[in-house]
């Protein structure tokens, strides 16, 4: 099949969270399956443009009463592979510093511009490219404009006659809802401005729109689809969702084991396996080092990793952190987000010094530290569509303490003191209490029954989330796509 992939972010380019890396390595494992995939996104300044190669001629770019904007592009390949990348460049819409928020945080104002226009050029780029794809697979409110740019403005138009829509959701949350009047950027016609498609609050959502119109709609987890049709997790779609179920379907990422390895990792002290974990403790002692804290191998040692957002369940952490500190563990963070939680969590390490740490900011190698430094790993996200890092943790025998919602409930089965079973541990409801009670079991664990930890250990780090099966289950979808498209043409 012919794929084209559009995305606001991918590795190595570009990157605020998961969506990224899956950019970056689902592409990847579809052109390994035999198809043709083609990824584009923005050139942002943080992607240096001096050693990829130009294509000649601009696009041109239809943006209703804006007129047609002339965007530049640049090919590069997903590394270690064929698949290209094309970056499209437009200096007043992606000549920034941040992706999609400046450095306070702040979302850019012109977001829907920005993101129809990065929707638009692919479209336009499969055209000059010659390039027919059978399928478009668009990702987050980012792309969503695409299933219905496809029924609209370019249904007549012979490269797209044939082709299917797939619309990712990676995260409900983010839902691209601005004023109406972009309906006359898009060009796609007011007719689509109406409660079933477009229309929310009196303004367009991108993402409802999408819903409506790809042939198929998919979210990162089995759970997570379940989660969202549900007014708890819906964030106000979950009818219109409902409404669209009989397309809905869940395909759990991969993880992309050539870089999330502990025995060929090159950012960590020492690299090992499950047959030999004397690294661990090497990492372990560099991972005291590093942050701060006193030495010592026996106490358990908590990583967190991510966003600082609500999402992540950084208010669960903080509410119940006092008490944690009455334990008997260290704590290290890594994370950067919301301004309050950036200064809470560093007054905490000030007051705290031997037990709590954090780095706030972003730092790839850190990550990888503290995945392999850590006895366990704190994810108690309020919603979590997939997650990665918890599957990251497993791989590096750290293990997970999550919420038991979408892609966490579905990666990490708890930990069965019968049968001493499980990979993890998990609770269920969003609360201190849960969270408190659920860290002081996993600590127990560690401390009083360290064969149960080592043999829950070797099991994580067994299990496989390869893309490879992610992306047979996608392959499937695509034709579902295809069939689904077919029938309504008729
Ligand atoms: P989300 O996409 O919701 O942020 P995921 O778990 O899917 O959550 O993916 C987060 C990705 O971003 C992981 O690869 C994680 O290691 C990385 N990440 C998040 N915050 C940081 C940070 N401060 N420094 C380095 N990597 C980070
Ligand atoms: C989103 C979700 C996260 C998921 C990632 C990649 O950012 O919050 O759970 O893993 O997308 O799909």
């Amino acid at each position: 099949l012919n794929i084209l992939f559009s995305t606001s972010e991918a590795v190595p380019f570009a990157k605020t969270g998961g969506l990224a890396d899956v950019s970056g390595t689902l592409p990847k494992a579809l052109a390994k399956l035999g198809h043709n995939v083609v990824v584009v996104m923005p050139r942002y300044y943080c992607i240096d443009r001096s050693n990829l190669e130009p294509l000649n001629e601009p696009l041109i770019v239809s943006m209703g009463p804006m007129g047609e904007l002339f965007a530049g592009v640049y090919r590069d390949y997903l590394p270690g592979s064929d698949v290209p990348i094309y970056l499209i460049d437009y200096e007043e819409f992606f000549g920034r510093s941040g992706l999609y928020a400046d450095e306070s945080s702040f979302s850019y104002t012109d977001n829907d511009l920005r993101f129809i226009f990065l929707s638009r050029s692919a479209l336009e780029l499969c055209k000059r490219l010659e390039f027919k794809p059978d399928i478009v697979h668009s990702n987050d409110w980012h792309t969503a404009v695409q299933p219905l740019l496809l029924k609209s403005c370019y249904a007549f138009d012979e490269t797209f006659k044939d082709t299917a829509s797939l619309l990712t959701i990676h995260n409900l949350q983010y839902q691209g809802q601005f004023f109406k009047d972009i309906v006359d950027v898009m060009e796609v016609g007011w007719e689509h401005f109406n409660p079933y498609e477009l229309e929310a609050m009196d303004g367009v959502n991108l993402l409802k729109g999408g819903i409506f119109h790809a042939d198929v709609v998919t979210t990162v987890s089995r759970k997570y689809a379940q989660e969202i049709q549900t007014p708890e997790f819906g964030f106000g779609l979950n009818e219109h969702i409902c409404a669209h179920s009989h397309k809905l379907y869940g395909v759990l990422n991969g993880v992309d084991y050539d870089e999330w390895n502990p025995s060929v990792d090159p950012y960590i002290a020492k690299q090992y396996d499950i047959d030999n974990m004397s690294g661990k403790e090497v990492c372990k002692k560099d991972l005291q080092k590093r942050f701060n804290l006193p030495v010592r191998d026996n106490v358990p040692l908590i990583g967190f990793v991510g966003r600082l957002a609500e999402q992540k369940g950084i208010g669960l952490i903080a509410g119940v952190i006092e008490g944690f500190m009455h334990l008997d563990i260290q704590i290290v963070m890594l994370g950067t987000g919301e301004k309050w939680a950036e200064g809470f969590f560093s007054d905490i390490a000030n007051r705290y010094p031997k037990k709590f740490a954090c780095h706030i900011g972003y730092s790839n190698e850190l990550a990888h530290k503290i995945e392999a430094g850590s006895d366990l790993f704190l994810m108690p996200s309020l919603f979590e569509p997939c997650g990665l890092n918890q599957i990251y943790s497993l791989r590096y025998g750290t293990l997970p303490i999550v919420r038991a919602t979408g892609g966490l409930d579905d990666t990490i089965h708890n930990y069965d003191p019968a049968t001493k079973g499980g990979n993890g541990f998990k609770f269920y409801h969003a609360t201190t209490e849960a969270l408190y009670q659920t860290v002081k079991w996993a600590v127990e664990t560690y401390c009083y029954e360290p064969e149960t930890y080592q043999l829950m250990q070797k099991r994580a780090m067994e299990a496989r989330f390869d893309w490879e099966k992610s992306a047979k289950a996608y392959e499937d979808l695509y034709y579902y796509a295809l069939y689904a498209k077919r029938v309504q043409n008729y």
